[in-house]
């Protein structure tokens, strides 16, 4: 069976994402902050010691390998937390278990981002995450948060991780390792992390001014979870460094026929 690590296993897209991924009779390895069924590497990936236990966690229940990689746990605060979070947790996610990938059958990898990396962002925040500074990206987006201006948060965090994964995934670790490295870009899914802006008519109708979405509206996880699928699965011979808009027409709404 091909053994696969997905991280947000314990809830919405990653959790969809591991069922799917169990159906198919692979092994799946969840990892969340949250320790609840489908966990078996308990680790908060906004913090240096969860991002490392990770790494030996997965080292020690893959035997040494892993065949893919999902990197999903996120969070949709407009907050510091969020940087550490959905762009350093997920980068050093990828890249602390690069090596396990190397050592697999067929291995592939995907981030999680989100439409939201089309939207306004901080260039502050996405540089400092591209050079690899921690504590400079938090600090700008403290000042962002501070400033009013927390969606921007999002945003970047999400838009440094698409371009980290297009940077990488054509480099000697990756494409010349024979590791198809992707990124997928949701729209608006039905999930706990997006519960309260749905439930919030204010909310829900900056959302839905944000993320259009013409065909099918909102989506739930288990309709984001064939595409991971396929992306991380062998047949996947040939795509990568591709950022996969999976939002119902928002992207090509928002960016129009240049995008
Ligand atoms: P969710 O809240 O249902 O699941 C996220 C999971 O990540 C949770 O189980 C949570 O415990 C885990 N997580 C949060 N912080 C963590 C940390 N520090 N360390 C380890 N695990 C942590 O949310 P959802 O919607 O399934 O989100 C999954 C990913 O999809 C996120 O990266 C999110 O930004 C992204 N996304 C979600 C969209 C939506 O509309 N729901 C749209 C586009 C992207």
């Amino acid at each position: 069976a091909r053994v696969c690590l997905v991280t947000g296993a314990a809830s919405g897209i990653g959790r969809a994402v591991a069922r799917r991924l169990t159906g198919r009779g692979h092994r799946v390895i969840g990892a969340d902050v949250k320790d609840t069924d489908g966990v078996d590497i308990q680790a908060d990936l906004g913090t240096a010691d969860g991002r490392a236990l990770l790494a030996d966690a997965a080292a020690e229940l893959g035997g040494g390998r892993l065949d893919a990689v999902v990197a999903c746990a996120g969070v949709g605060v407009f907050d510091p937390v969020t940087v550490r979070v959905n762009a350093f947790g997920a980068i050093a996610t990828l890249a602390g278990l690069r090596p396990l990938l190397a050592a697999g059958r067929d291995p592939r990898a995907l981030a999680v981002s989100s439409v939201a990396a089309v939207h306004e962002t901080d260039p502050a925040i996405v540089a400092a995450v591209l050079a690899d500074d921690e504590e400079a990206a938090v600090a700008a987006a403290r000042a962002a948060v501070d400033r009013g201006e927390g969606p921007l948060v999002y945003a970047s965090s999400k838009r440094a991780l698409v371009r980290w994964v297009r940077r990488a995934a054509v480099t000697d670790a990756w494409a010349g390792a024979g590791i198809p490295l992707n990124v997928i870009a949701p729209g608006i899914v039905r999930t706990p992390l997006s519960r309260p802006m749905l439930e919030n008519p204010e909310t829900r109708a900056v959302a839905d001014a944000g993320v259009p979405m013409p065909l099918h509206g909102y989506a739930d996880p288990e309709q984001v979870a064939p595409l991971v699928d396929h992306l991380t699965a062998p047949e996947n011979t040939h795509v990568t460094g591709q950022v996969v808009f999976i939002d119902g027409g928002a992207d090509a709404v928002l960016r129009g026929d240049e995008g």
